[in-house]
């Protein structure tokens, strides 16, 4: 490992190897496309949402491939704190697949969005507080890295922004349904990360 500076907020190449910085990147980029969502109608809901979908389903499965496993093992309470994001992740997975069944101008969509987001970003603190923190305290700047690798894995299934330097065909594949997009990804961070699976 090259790159052993401390991170720096809005630091973006910094972002790309440490894998907090990267993970909490991605929890804006989450809170900004609900706000696409909420703020559009239309072809352009239907648009900002596909986005949305992908970027949640291909952040949750990375979170649980990379983080909730070192939390398990390295984090004081950490079976605990694991075993509560991966029950709230299931009800956000649920609610998502709801709604991914629904037309975006149904009237009933942006209420169970807005329900959605609240628990999502409850769910983006609690990971924030009891994972993130103790995350960057307990490791050491190659593991960081490493575990980064594979979260841009998984970030370029659902690129939100460009990202110069990765090429990746995944910014063009049409949108499969919610759980093969979460399959793909799940491969892709393994891959990245030296086992197969
Ligand atoms: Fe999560
Ligand atoms: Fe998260």
């Amino acid at each position: 490992m090259t790159e052993t500076h401390t991170p720096q907020a809005g630091d973006d190449h910094a972002a790309d190897t440490d894998v907090v910085a990267l993970l909490m990147r991605q929890h804006g980029d989450i809170r900004n496309l609900f706000d696409e969502v909420e703020q559009s109608t239309g072809d352009a809901r239907k648009a900002a949402f596909r986005r949305l979908v992908r970027l949640l389903a291909v952040h949750e499965t990375a979170e649980e491939e990379v983080v909730h496993p070192f939390a398990r093992r390295n984090l004081p309470g950490g079976e605990q704190v694991v075993k509560d994001r991966l029950r709230e992740e299931r009800e956000a997975k649920e609610t998502l697949a709801a709604l991914d069944d629904m037309d975006t101008d149904d009237p009933k969509f942006l209420p169970r969005l807005i329900a959605l987001r609240a628990d999502v970003q409850e769910h983006a603190r609690a990971e924030e507080r009891y994972e993130f923190t103790h995350i960057r305290r307990s490791t050491d700047a190659a593991r960081l890295a490493s575990m980064a690798k594979g979260v841009k894995a998984a970030e370029a299934m659902a690129p939100t922004r460009p990202h110069p330097g990765v090429q990746s065909g995944a910014a063009n594949m049409a949108l499969g349904p919610v759980a093969a997009l979460m399959d793909r990804t799940k491969d892709a961070v393994r891959k990245a990360m030296g086992h197969d699976g």
